[in-house]
C-alpha cells in the first residue's frame, strides 16, 4: 500500500497538460468489440481503470498491441467467452458496459452485478429497462446478470433519470439492433458524444448525441476504426480548482474549454481570474475568495465529480457557502476527512454548509474514492504543515501521473510505501 505525503502552503504555478478522458475511454474500449476488425485508439489515459479494461478485453480473447503508453491497437476477431471474469469486473463499475457490447455482438452476455466507488445507491434499473425494451431477456441469479436475445429490435426508450451509464449501454446495444431506437431524456455529456463518434467511425448510425434525444439506426456490420479520446474535463477542472485553491497561477492545456463552462463560471463567481483560449484555460488565484452556492447537475451543469474538489475550494472562501449534491445521494465521504483538517462543514441530506476562511491544517487522512482522493490532495496543498493521504490507489484509478503533474507545478509531494514511513517522526524508516 502506498500513501502520499504533502507539504502544504504552496501556490501552484506553471503549465499542465491534460490526459485523455477516463470516462470516455472506459466506454470506448468495451464498445470496440462490436467489430471483428482492428481498432486503433489513442490519447488513452495511463490509469488503472484503463489497465483493468484492457485486462478484461484480453481475458475475453481480444488481441491487443500496445502502441506506447497512451495508444493501442485491438482486434476482437476471436472472442472466446461472453462472461468477463468476476475478479476483474469487480474492480470497476464501467465494466458493466460489456452488457451492451457483448449483447450487441453475440446476443448474449453474463456480467456480474457492478460495484464501484461508494457514492451512495447506484441502481442500474434504467440499463435493464432499456435492454428489455430492445428485446433482451434478463435473468439475475448468483450475482450475475444474464442477458440474451435472438435479435435486438430498435425501440423508443425514455430514461426516467438522466444516466450516463444507461445512455452509453443502450447506445452500444442499439447500434446493432434491427431498426431505429430513440433514446429520450438521454445524458448529454461530452463522453457520450465521443463514444457516438467512435461508434459512427466503426459504421454505426447515431445522431443527436450531445442532446437529450439520440436516434440510433441499427446496422449489422461494423468495421475497424481509428479514434482519439477527448481530453478529460474532470482532470482539467481538478487542476483549475487546485490552482485557485492554492492562490497559484496555472495554464491548463490540451483541453476543450467548452466542456468546462460550468467550472469556469463558478470560479469567476468566486472572484478567481480565468482566461479562456481555444485549447487552454489560464487560472489565477486571488487573495480573498468569495463564498458561493454550488449545485451539481448532469452536463452542462456543474459536475458531481468536481463537487469534492469544489468543496475544498469553498473552505478557503470567507463566509457561508452551500453545496447541493443533486446527482448522487451519498457523495460526502470526504467531509469527515476535511473536518480532521479543520474545515467547518455541516451536512444535512444532500446539502452541505461550509463556513469558509478558517484555514486548514495538515493531518493524516484517507481517500474513500477517486474524487475525494483528489480533493484531499488539494486540501493538503492548501493546509499548514504536512498531510498524509492513504488509500491513494483510488486516485491512480482516474488521474494519470497526478502527483508528478503537481510536482511539475511546484508542489511538495512524495509517494511512499505505507510501511516505509514513520508517522511519528515524519521520516523514512
Ligand atoms: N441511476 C438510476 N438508475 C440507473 C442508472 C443511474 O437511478 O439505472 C441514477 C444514479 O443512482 C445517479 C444518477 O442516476 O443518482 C446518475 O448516474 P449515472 O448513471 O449518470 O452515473 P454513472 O454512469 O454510474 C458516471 C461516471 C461517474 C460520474 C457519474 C455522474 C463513468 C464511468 N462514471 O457514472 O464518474 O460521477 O456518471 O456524472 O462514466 C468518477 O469519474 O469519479 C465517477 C464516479
Amino acid at each position: 500500500m502506498e500513501k502520499i505525503i504533502v507539504r502544504g502552503k504552496t501556490a501552484l504555478s506553471g503549465r499542465v497538460k491534460i490526459s485523455g478522458s477516463k470516462n470516455a475511454a472506459v466506454a470506448i474500449l468495451p464498445a470496440a468489440i462490436l467489430t471483428a476488425g482492428t481498432v486503433f485508439i489513442e490519447n488513452l489515459p495511463d490509469i488503472t481503470d484503463v489497465h483493468t479494461m484492457i485486462c478484461i478485453l484480453e481475458n475475453l480473447g481480444v488481441s491487443i498491441r500496445r502502441r506506447g503508453k497512451n495508444a493501442l491497437e485491438l482486434t476482437p476477431s476471436s472472442i472466446a467467452k461472453i462472461a468477463p471474469s468476476y475478479e476483474l469486473v469487480k474492480k470497476m463499475r464501467a465494466s458493466y458496459y460489456f452488457m451492451g457490447s457483448l449483447l450487441a455482438r453475440f446476443g448474449r452476455a453474463v456480467v456480474p452485478i457492478p460495484g464501484g466507488c461508494d457514492l451512495g445507491p447506484r441502481p442500474i434499473d434504467q440499463h435493464l429497462k432499456g435492454f428489455s425494451a430492445l428485446g433482451a431477456g434478463i435473468n439475475i441469479e448468483h450475482g450475475m446478470i444474464k442477458l440474451s436475445a435472438d435479435k435486438l429490435v430498435g425501440a423508443r426508450i425514455y430514461l426516467d433519470v438522466v444516466s450516463i451509464g444507461a445512455t452509453i449501454n443502450l447506445m452500444i446495444a442499439a447500434a446493432a439492433a434491427e431498426g431505429r431506437t430513440i433514446l429520450e431524456n438521454a445524458a448529454k455529456e461530452p463522453e457520450i458524444v465521443d463514444l457516438a463518434n467512435f461508434l459512427n467511425a466503426m459504421g454505426a448510425s447515431i445522431r443527436g448525441a450531445g442532446t437529450d434525444v439520440i436516434r440510433i439506426d441499427g446496422v449489422n456490420k461494423f468495421s475497424g476504426a481509428s479514434h482519439t479520446v477527448i481530453p478529460d474535463r474532470i482532470e482539467a477542472g481538478t487542476f483549475m480548482i487546485a490552482a485557485a485553491a492554492t492562490g497559484g497561477s496555472v495554464i491548463v492545456e490540451d483541453i476543450i474549454p467548452k466542456h468546462l463552462e460550468a467550472t469556469t463560471a463558478k470560479l469567476r463567481e468566486m472572484g478567481v481570474r480565468v482566461e479562456v483560449e481555444p485549447e487552454r484555460i489560464m487560472v489565477e488565484g486571488v487573495e480573498s475568495l468569495l463564498p458561493a452556492d454550488l449545485k451539481t447537475f448532469p452536463y452542462p451543469g456543474f459536475p458531481t465529480d468536481l463537487q469534492p474538489p469544489g468543496m475544498v475550494l469553498l473552505t478557503a472562501a470567507k463566509g457561508l457557502s452551500v453545496i447541493t449534491e443533486n446527482v448522487f445521494d451519498g457523495r460526502y465521504n470526504h467531509v469527515d476527512e476535511l473536518k480532521r483538517m479543520g474545515a467547518r462543514i455541516k451536512v444535512e441530506g444532500r446539502t452541505a454548509l461550509i463556513e469558509g476562511g478558517i484555514g486548514l491544517s495538515g493531518a493524516p487522512v484517507a481517500a474513500s474514492d477517486l474524487r475525494s482522493g483528489a480533493a484531499l490532495i488539494i486540501a493538503a496543498l492548501m493546509a499548514d504543515g504536512e498531510s498524509q493521504i492513504t488509500a491513494v490507489e483510488h486516485v491512480d484509478r482516474g488521474y494519470e501521473n497526478f502527483e508528478q503533474k503537481l510536482i511539475h507545478l511546484g508542489a511538495s509531494i512524495q509517494r511512499v510505501r505505507e510501511k516505509d514511513y514513520n508517522i511519528q517522526s515524519g521520516t523514512r524508516d
